[in-house]
């Protein structure tokens, strides 16, 4: 395992990663955030659908929940079996705002039927990349957006992944979103109005 050294304020962690799928894609997020309107210190409630060994949610946790009533719920059913669960749990710990962390250990629908209630203003959508399983994260990532909210889907552009992008598009046609931007990874923001 690698252990990545992650400088900040002073203060240095080593974070146990074995993939970084995460580096590629934070100077986008910042835009989105930007074109969005939303201020990093500002407070946020996030979801990251499929987390892997949580290095995206390290750096959601490093980066993006400075307010005190910022978090971020993170859900993942460990169907992978280079993951482990101490080591997830052992990274968010490290990560600068890990109290405002949450894992679920369980499958994404089940989360979504147990938590009908909750609603974010940023989804990121990362898990199983099939057609069907994109079709019914992103659906249900719309239904818990909130108005304004961020919806990011990972591996648009993927070759290998090529499911994803085809039923992006397809979700796109029936919903009330605008595009916010585009590339490996596509992001809309949700109407206000609705
Ligand atoms: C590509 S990885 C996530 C990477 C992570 N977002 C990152 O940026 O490092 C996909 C993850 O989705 C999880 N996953 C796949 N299908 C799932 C499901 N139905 N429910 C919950 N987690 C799922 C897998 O266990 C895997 O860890």
């Amino acid at each position: 395992m690698r252990k990545i050294q992650s400088c900040m304020n002073g203060g240095c962690v080593s974070y146990n990663f074995t993939v970084d799928w995460t580096t590629a894609n934070t100077q986008f997020w910042l835009d989105l955030f930007k074109k969005a309107g939303k201020d990093i210190n500002d407070p946020i409630t996030m979801l990251e659908l499929g987390v892997f060994e949580g290095r995206t949610s390290c750096w959601i946790s490093d980066t993006l929940l400075n307010h005190p009533d910022s978090k971020l719920i993170c859900v993942d059913n460990i169907c992978d079996d280079r993951q482990s669960i101490p080591q997830i749990l052992g990274n968010i710990r490290l990560s600068k705002n890990r109290t405002k962390v949450t894992l679920h250990v369980q499958d994404i629908n089940t989360f979504f039927l147990r938590h009908s209630n909750l609603t974010f203003d940023a989804i990121y959508v990362d898990a199983n990349h099939t057609y069907e399983a994109v079709m019914e994260d992103g659906a249900n990532a719309y239904k818990h957006l909130n108005p304004n909210g961020i919806l990011i889907f990972d591996d648009y552009e993927s070759e290998s992944d090529n499911c994803v992008g085809p039923a992006v598009r397809d979700l796109e046609k029936i919903w009330d979103l605008k595009l916010l931007g585009t590339g490996y990874q596509r992001a809309y923001i949700k109407s206000e109005q609705l």
